[in-house]
């Protein structure tokens, strides 16, 4: 079961912030999920800091409709997205410094009962400005990712625009399915067309007899022994234009020299965990333009 469901008494009266709230839910959820297994410190880590990569840019977003439907508390909200922001840094350097299982429980504790609060009770205060207000129309639609005015989407500081995302197909292997949901909704941020999802290197293989995509992106775990081979095979399919799609190796391996063998094997490019929704997509753009 999810940690926290979406319902609609959650809703703020604007279709993009309440969409955001859905993407900041559902990373919440997903990053709780991460914690329940234990297994992976690194997948958590990246859970983590999607999860604040998205909630940063969702503060400005806010304050920008905030300001567009004269939100009379505008100065008062901003005052609490900045303090949310020091305490979410504050909880991130902790955990990323020490790793105890204390900092794991703040961190839950922090999600609930600081960033739900907030939307459920501080962002709900801005709905009788938000709702049904023309003036916000504008504002809305330029926040939003498939805007038919490309030069007022303020999406390009965390997914750069030199890709088309929603013509993009791109297929994720990664033997955890809690790193793989990260990667997924990364990618649904960007409307990415079509996402397909693997946990075994020979079922992603055999999928591509049917299916080309643009990226494969392969998290390569501490235990997955497919990776390399994964990769020298796509490499040497002959006929077509299999073997040239770029793979994007995201490597959680701790021993040294793990990467350059990644690239070593024909990996278009590779970085190491813990990721986040910029660093995501600066690699994969690096890999597909390469
Ligand atoms: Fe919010
Ligand atoms: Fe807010």
């Amino acid at each position: 079961m999810d940690f926290i469901e979406w319902s609609e008494s959650m809703s703020v009266g604007n279709p993009s912030i309440d969409q955001d709230h859905k993407i900041i839910v559902k990373l919440i959820n997903q990053l709780y999920a991460q914690i329940g297994t234990m297994e992976d410190q690194k997948a958590l880590g990246s859970a983590l800091n999607t999860l604040i990569d998205y909630t940063l840019y969702h503060f400005s977003r806010e304050e920008r409709v905030m300001l567009a439907c004269r939100y009379p508390s505008f100065e008062d909200h901003k005052r609490q997205h900045e303090k949310l922001t020091d305490q979410v840094a504050d909880i991130a350097h902790r955990f990323f410094e020490k790793k105890d299982d204390i900092v794991q429980d703040e961190l839950l504790d922090f999600l609930k009962n600081w960033l739900m609060n907030h939307i459920l009770k501080q962002d709900i205060g801005f709905r009788p400005y938000a709702e049904n207000n023309p003036e916000v129309l504008g504002i809305t639609r330029s926040l939003q990712t498939d805007s038919e005015q490309p030069d007022m989407v303020d999406t390009d500081d965390l997914i750069p625009k030199s890709v088309n995302w929603n013509e993009t197909a791109i297929l994720i292997v990664s033997k955890s399915q809690n790193f793989s949901n990260i990667i997924a909704s990364i990618l649904e941020i960007a409307d990415v067309r079509e996402i397909q999802q693997y946990s075994h290197a020979d079922d992603a293989m055999q999928s591509l007899e049917s299916h080309k995509p643009n990226l494969i992106v392969y998290g390569w775990k501490q235990d997955d022994q497919e990776a390399i081979p994964f990769i020298e095979r796509l490499r040497e399919i002959k006929g077509g234009s299999i073997a040239g799609i770029p793979v994007l190796l995201i490597s959680a391996r701790e021993e040294r020299g793990a990467m350059e063998s990644g690239l070593v094997a024909g990996a278009t490019h590779c970085i190491e965990e813990p990721i986040g929704i910029q660093t995501f997509f600066k690699a994969a753009v690096k890999a597909i333009n390469q």
